[in-house]
């Protein structure tokens, strides 16, 4: 009993260490999504594959369920339990108690195959290219980004511990995240879709303007024609409150969050972050934000 005790905290302490952030191939990454480097770097698409591709929390969960709703929602005898995270594998993950995401692709009954990644456009498997596959890339502006950042590290084991709100920012800032620089990733999506037709990129705050707008948009894009009825049937089951309250898609089936710190469907809404940055941190921001974006064409609306 000792020795099973021992064993249980010993796990439990791993559980509870914070995992190491290092760079990998130039960005920062925790163990969990380079374990299976070799299989995502050769993972072999398909060429009616849909990748979606966001920085964290920019609204990854909230597009990947429209797609799917749009191809199989309305799909005669489909199983209604299927978490998100089974529906849309994470590509690059592999960790303890996980099945590792390419082998979840692989094992994916239907097709098209929805696939979800995090990576820097650099470091998208080449056969994703090569196959000519469409790519759905989500963008949300940077201060609600990193707000949402910060509260998803505080409650998810699997990610470095957010520490004080201040020193988060600036770790946002110089890129030491996993997944590292939001200016970085959305940029270098930004500057990847000017050479590749098959790339919609998304913006969460069009979601939030217009759902039904942006998803007759999504339609365009994958070659869909879905009724008006069926239009209206995934937007009323993508919306906030709709997602918050659906046990396939608010990830209450995992363990490694603690959502009684901070739950995965917070709050949905567009610019919650004049609710947490003082007068001092939104100036310093700002500066910084309008140093790295100035030469970018991308704009985002910062004063939503
Ligand atoms: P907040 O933390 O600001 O609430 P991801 O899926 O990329 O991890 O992003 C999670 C963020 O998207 C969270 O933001 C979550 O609430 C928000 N989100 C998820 N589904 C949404 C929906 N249907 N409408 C609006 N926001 C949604």
């Amino acid at each position: 009993v000792v020795a099973r005790r021992a064993d249980h905290l010993k796990a439990t302490a791993i559980m509870n260490e914070s995992p190491k952030l290092f760079e990998f191939e130039g960005t920062m990454m925790t163990q969990i999504f380079t374990n299976n480097w070799q299989r995502v770097k050769n993972f072999k698409a398909r060429p009616d594959d849909i990748l979606i591709a966001t920085y964290p929390k920019a609204g990854t969960t909230w597009v990947s369920e429209i797609v799917d709703q749009l191809y199989f929602g309305g799909m005669e005898g489909r199983n209604p339990n299927i978490p998100i995270y089974e529906r849309v594998p994470f590509l690059e993950i592999c960790a303890e108690g996980f099945q590792p995401g390419t082998e979840a692709v692989e094992n994916l009954p239907t097709s098209p195959r929805l696939i979800k990644t995090h990576l820097p456009v650099q470091l998208v498997p080449k056969s994703f290219w090569e196959q000519n596959c469409r790519v759905l890339y989500v963008a949300r502006n940077a201060k609600d980004n990193l707000l949402s950042y910060y509260h998803f590290d505080r409650m998810n084991k699997l990610h470095p511990e957010a520490g004080p709100w201040d020193k988060y920012i600036q770790k946002f800032n110089s890129g030491q995240l996993v997944f590292g620089s939001w200016y970085d990733h959305v940029q270098g999506w930004w500057n990847r879709r000017e050479s590749y037709p098959r790339m919609l990129y998304l913006f969460y705050e069009d979601m939030k303007e217009d759902l039904t707008r942006e998803i007759s948009h999504l339609c365009s894009f994958l070659g869909l024609s879905p009724s008006e009825k069926e239009k209206e049937r995934v937007t009323q089951k993508t919306k906030f409150e709709a997602m918050k309250n659906n046990s396939m898609t608010n990830y209450s089936t995992v363990e490694i969050m603690d959502q009684s710190i901070s739950p995965f469907m917070r709050k949905g809404t567009v610019g919650d972050w004049k609710n947490h940055f003082t007068v001092a941190q939104n100036e310093a921001f700002d500066e910084e934000y309008n140093k790295r974006m100035e030469k970018s064409t991308l704009a985002f609306r910062m004063e939503i």
